[in-house]
């Protein structure tokens, strides 16, 4: 008989995301922008991250690679530690549609669907049936304190409930890891507060991975982790405190 408990500790952990080597630059006129400068980054499971610093330190440009919309001029992106690069442009599509959910500084929701069809369109691209797209859009938008606004187009929306409806929109497809790209940064600080508020709640109840570009210190500190980008290189810069950080630590303490 093996009285032995079972657990996991002993199998390796595959990162959600890695990337490896990054580097990115654009050319402007005779110029090289030298962005990404060698990036090197691993989130696993569960595990949220907050990337700060200054405008056009590369944050955007960083959040572009990871979400398969801009290749890497060199270095690796690995998604469940398959290489992007040798995805066919099919599977680098299904990846950005369903492995990922990518929220953007401004909502980017289709302006001639309601809230309900923005959050159901990708499900039935991902190949769902009209009806069960439709509840689960319910079930996301109802979660996101939504429930009278289902039926609003976007300009009928407020800032804030606009937002909700991306993040809604972004978790349709239940990805593994959460991209977003300043997701509180056009709105003012009480609205933003609800915003990051519904946005931590449902990180933390579906164990989502998150790679969250944000000025906001609040936002930041709920993270389990806070990195930098400085001269196109990331800097670790807090790894301890706070609950999420002590949630994590729980989770993967043999990491
Ligand atoms: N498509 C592009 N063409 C040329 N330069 C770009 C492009 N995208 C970003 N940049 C430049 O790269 C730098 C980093 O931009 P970005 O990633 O948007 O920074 P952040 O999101 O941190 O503000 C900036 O200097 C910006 O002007
Ligand atoms: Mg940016």
């Amino acid at each position: 008989m093996n009285d032995q408990p079972e657990t996991t500790a002993k199998l390796p952990v595959i990162p959600v995301l890695a990337l490896k080597s990054v580097r990115r630059h654009y050319v402007q006129g005779k110029s090289i922008i030298d962005v990404l400068r060698g990036i090197d980054l691993s989130i696993v499971a569960g595990e949220t991250v907050a990337l700060v610093g200054p405008s056009g330190a590369g944050k955007s440009t960083l959040l572009h690679v990871t979400g398969l919309l801009e290749a890497p001029d060199e270095g690796e992106v690995f998604l469940n530690g398959a290489p992007s690069s040798d995805m066919d442009d099919d599977t680098r599509t299904k990846m950005r549609r369903e492995y990922l959910g990518f929220v953007y500084q401004n909502h980017n929701l289709q302006p001639e669907f309601s809230a309900l069809e923005n959050v159901m369109i990708p499900q039935m691209i991902a190949g769902k049936k009209k009806s069960a797209a439709a509840e689960y859009a319910e079930y996301l938008l109802e979660k996101m304190g939504l429930k009278d606004r289902m039926k609003h187009r976007p300009a009928q929306l407020s800032g804030g409930e606009a937002q909700r409806v991306a993040i809604a929109r972004a978790l349709a497809n239940k990805p593994h890891m959460l991209l977003a790209d300043e997701p509180t940064g056009n709105l003012d600080p009480m609205t933003s507060e609800a915003v990051f508020g519904v946005l931590v709640d449902i990180v933390r109840e579906t164990g989502l991975s998150a790679l969250i570009a944000t000025h906001n210190p609040e936002l930041a500190d709920c993270m389990d982790r806070m990195i930098t980008l400085r001269d196109g290189k990331l800097e670790e810069l807090d790894t301890l405190g706070m609950s999420g950080r002590i949630a994590f630590k729980q989770r993967f303490i043999q990491v």
